[in-house]
C-alpha cells in the first residue's frame, strides 16, 4: 500500500478502499467516497511548469485539458484514458458584460466549449475511464439533461452500454437530442430529477450498473480541473471570487476540493472565495447558508433554468465545506433574473444555456449587495452551451411581453426589397 499513487476514503468513517474498488459509496457507513493522491512529486512553481510542459510536450491524452493535469486527477489512468479530449476552455471577457454586472475585472470561463458542450464533459472522461478500469458491464446515471449528453458520448466513444433516467418532461430539447443520438437508452422516469436520481442509485445496487453521477468521487475530480485550468490561464494568480452555477452541488464539492489541494501543493498562495447560485425555487443550499448551515431542508425544485432544478441536494456536505474553507456564500437568483442575464450574454455574442446565466445574475447580486467589492477579480462560470435549451426562447418571449424587451424575434417578410430596406431603416436609424 506505501507505493499506490491514489486509493479511495470515506468522507465520514475515513474507511479507505482500493482506486479500484467498484463500491458506490463506503461499505461500512454508506458515506460519499473521496479519490485522495499521494501528495505529487513536484511542488509550486515547478509543477506548474510540469502542468505547462503538459499541454504541448507530450502526446495525447496530454491534448486533453482535463488529462494534462493527470497527475493530480488520476496518475495510473492517464495512458488509458476514454477522452475526447475534453477541457481546454477560454476565458473570455466582454465589456458589455462587465458594465452590466457591475464588475470591471470580469471573466468568463466557457464550458460550453466541452465536446457535448457543457462542464460534465470533464468529470465524464474520468468516470468512464475509471468503468473501464474496473471492468463495468454497463453505465448509468439520472440527469437533468447534460450529465445524459455526456456520459452518452462517452460511453459510446468507450463502447460501453449506458442507461440514462431522465425526469419527464423536464429535459431541455438540446440534452435529449444528444442523448438520443449518441445512442443511450435513454428512460424517461415519471417523477422529479430527485426521484430519477433515487431509482438510478437503486437500481445501480440491484442490478451491479456502475452509477456515473457526481457523487461518483471519479467525476469530481475530472471537474476539479476547470479550476486548474483558470487558474493556470490567470498565471497561477487566483481571482478574489469564483461564482458557479449550483444544483446537485457536485461541482461545488469539486471545486472545494480543487482549491484544497492547489493550496496543499503550493499552486497557489492564496484560496479564492468560491459563491455558488441557485434558481429562487430551487434554492435548498441557499436557504441552508442563510441559516449557518444548520442543516439542509430538500425543496420541490420548481424553475425555467432545468438543470438545477433539483431540491435535495446529493453532495452538500462536500459543498458546505468548499463554501466555509473558501470563506464563500450561496445565493439565489429568480428566473427573471436568469432570463435577463442569458440575454444580454447572448447578446453578446457568447451565449450560454440558462442555467449558466445563473453565474452572471450572481455576480450582479453580490456586486450590489456590496459583497464583491471595487477592484475584485472575478471568474464566473458558464455551464452550458447556447444550443442547450432551445426551447427557452418562447419562456423569454413570454418574459418579454413583461416589458422586459430582451428578446430578438423572427421577422416575416415579403420578398421584396422594400421590406428589407423598412428593417434595415428601423435597425440603423
Ligand atoms: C449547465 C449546468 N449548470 C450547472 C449545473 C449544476 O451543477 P451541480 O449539479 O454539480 O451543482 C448543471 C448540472 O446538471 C448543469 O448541467
Ligand atoms: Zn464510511
Amino acid at each position: 500500500m506505501n507505493e499506490r499513487l491514489s486509493w479511495q476514503r470515506c468522507d465520514d468513517c475515513g474507511r479507505e478502499l482500493d482506486e479500484l474498488d467498484p463500491a458506490p459509496r463506503c461499505p461500512s457507513c454508506s458515506g460519499l467516497l473521496a479519490v485522495l493522491h499521494r501528495a505529487p512529486a513536484l511542488r509550486g512553481t515547478a509543477l506548474q511548469a510540469d502542468f505547462a510542459d503538459a499541454c504541448c510536450a507530450r502526446p495525447s491524452p496530454s491534448a486533453s485539458g482535463v488529462w494534462r493535469f493527470g497527475e493530480v486527477v488520476l496518475p495510473t489512468a492517464v495512458e488509458v484514458a476514454v477522452s475526447h479530449p475534453e477541457g481546454n476552455t477560454p476565458l473570455l471577457s466582454r465589456r458589455r458584460l462587465s458594465e452590466w454586472a457591475g464588475v470591471e475585472s470580469l471573466q468568463l470561463k466557457h464550458e460550453g466549449h466541452n465536446p457535448t458542450g457543457s462542464f460534465k464533459d470533464r468529470g465524464m472522461t474520468v468516470g468512464v475511464t475509471q468503468a473501464k478500469r474496473i471492468g463495468a458491464r454497463a453505465v448509468a446515471c439520472a440527469s437533468t439533461g447534460n450529465t445524459a449528453a455526456s456520459l452518452a458520448s462517452y460511453a459510446a466513444h468507450a463502447g460501453l452500454p449506458a442507461l440514462v433516467f431522465i425526469p419527464k418532461g423536464q429535459v431541455a430539447l438540446g440534452k435529449l437530442t444528444q442523448t438520443l443520438a449518441y445512442g443511450a437508452k435513454t428512460l424517461v422516469v415519471e417523477s422529479d430529477f430527485d426521484g430519477c436520481l433515487r431509482l438510478a442509485q437503486a437500481a445501480a445496487d440491484e442490478l451491479g450498473i456502475y452509477l456515473l453521477n457526481s457523487i461518483n468521487p471519479f467525476r469530481l475530480e475530472g471537474q476539479k480541473t476547470i479550476v486548474l485550468e483558470l487558474l493556470q490561464q490567470c498565471g497561477w494568480e487566483p481571482p478574489e471570487w469564483i461564482v458557479l452555477p449550483a444544483g446537485n452541488l457536485g461541482n461545488t464539492a469539486a471545486f472545494g476540493k480543487a482549491l484544497d489541494e492547489a493550496m496543499a501543493w503550493g499552486l497557489i498562495a492564496r484560496r479564492p472565495r468560491i459563491a455558488a447560485v441557485q434558481a429562487v425555487g430551487a434554492a435548498p443550499f441557499a436557504a441552508a447558508f442563510d441559516r449557518g448551515f444548520d442543516r439542509l431542508e430538500t425543496v420541490q425544485a420548481e424553475t425555467i433554468a432545468t438543470a438545477i432544478k433539483i431540491g435535495a441536494p446529493a453532495s452538500y456536505g462536500r459543498a458546505v465545506r468548499a463554501i466555509r474553507n473558501s470563506d464563500g456564500c450561496v445565493l439565489s437568483v429568480t428566473d427573471n433574473q436568469i432570463l435577463e442575464a442569458k440575454a444580454t450574454i447572448d447578446r453578446a455574442g457568447v451565449g450560454c444555456e440558462p442555467a449558466s446565466a445563473a453565474s452572471l445574475a450572481g455576480v450582479k447580486a453580490l456586486w450590489a449587495r456590496g459583497v464583491i467589492r471595487e477592484g475584485e477579480r472575478v471568474v464566473a462560470i458558464l455551464t452550458g452551451h447556447i444550443l442547450k435549451d432551445p426551447g427557452i426562447l418562447q419562456q423569454m418571449h413570454q418574459a418579454d411581453e413583461g416589458g422586459a424587451a430582451w428578446t430578438n424575434r423572427p421577422i416575416p417578410i415579403q420578398p421584396t426589397i422594400a421590406a428589407v430596406r423598412r428593417v434595415l431603416d428601423a435597425t440603423i436609424g
